[in-house]
């Protein structure tokens, strides 16, 4: 039976994750990976009904299981995956003084380690025959700046650009590789810090185009996966409303 190839995403169980693999689901068969079975069975019921799409349930944060278990997953429902959009990610704003080895570790486990295993499993010609085409990191803007309580976080971004960028040199001309740059978007990661109403309105009123939505990422990933795209690679592409050109005092 002839291999189908899917796009593979993570974090696909909620907010920008979720979105993106919706619209995908468009026009890609998609592979839906997160921790929360129940969440993941409810963007697939979103996803076109056209294709066929499967679910891969995982913690990221087992780190020396990880390869094993996407290679038996690829192995158990003989796909391929042509695609990988890494969306999972994990945020705490943490003060410098109260940082620990654990909350370092934690951030990059999920949002850096963890995509460059995927990587590595999906590069094996063995077992995805050269399948992968393309890759999307889902940076943030505070990859390129700073913020109070941010370092962790913000350091993990940049590490995974830094990814990206060596990536996209060592995988042409058969893979492209790109990380998107959101602005701040309401979702279960972001949820506590729109609690304040004057807080919202004051963060809204430094981003040019006002607030934005998981589905402007979305548009944003779909767009670079693409032949539009064709000779775009190594790039952050910075998703944020104009954010972080706005230098108004
Ligand atoms: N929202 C923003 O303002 C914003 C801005 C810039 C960048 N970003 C980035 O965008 C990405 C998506 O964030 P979001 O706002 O959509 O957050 P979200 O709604 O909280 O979604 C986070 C996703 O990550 C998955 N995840 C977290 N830990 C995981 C683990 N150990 N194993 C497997 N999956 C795990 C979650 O799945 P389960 O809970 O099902 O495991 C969930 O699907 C993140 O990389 C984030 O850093 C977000």
């Amino acid at each position: 039976m002839e291999q189908a190839a899917y796009i593979l995403v993570t974090g696909a169980s909620s907010g920008i994750g979720k979105g993106t693999a919706i619209r995908l689901s468009a026009d890609y068969s998609v592979i839906l990976a997160g921790r929360d079975r129940a969440r993941l069975e409810e963007t697939l019921s979103a996803c076109d009904k056209d294709r066929n799409h499967l679910i891969w349930e995982y913690d990221l944060a087992d780190l020396p299981d990880l390869e094993g278990s996407l290679e038996r997953f690829i192995l158990e429902n003989n796909c391929l995956i042509s695609g990988f959009v890494h969306s999972a990610g994990y945020f705490k704003m943490v003060p410098v003084k109260m940082l620990s080895i654990a909350l370092f570790q934690n951030t990059f486990n999920i949002n850096v380690i963890a995509a460059a295993l995927i990587v590595k499993t999906l590069t094996k010609k063995k077992l995805n025959q050269g399948a992968l085409k393309n890759i999307v990191f889902i940076s943030s803007n505070i990859s390129n700046f700073g913020a109070k309580a941010f370092s962790a976080y913000s350091a993990s971004k940049s590490a995974v650009d830094g990814l990206m960028r060596s990536l996209a040199v060592e995988l042409a001309p058969a893979v492209r590789v790109n990380s998107v740059l959101p602005g701040g978007i309401r979702t279960a990661m972001t949820e506590h810090t729109y609690q304040d109403a004057e807080l919202v309105a004051r963060m809204y009123a430094v981003y040019p185009l006002g607030p934005g939505s998981a589905g402007d990422i979305a548009g944003t990933v779909r767009f670079l996966i693409s032949e539009d795209a064709r000779w775009i690679t190594g790039q952050q592409l910075v998703v944020d409303g104009g954010r972080t050109i706005n230098i108004t005092g």
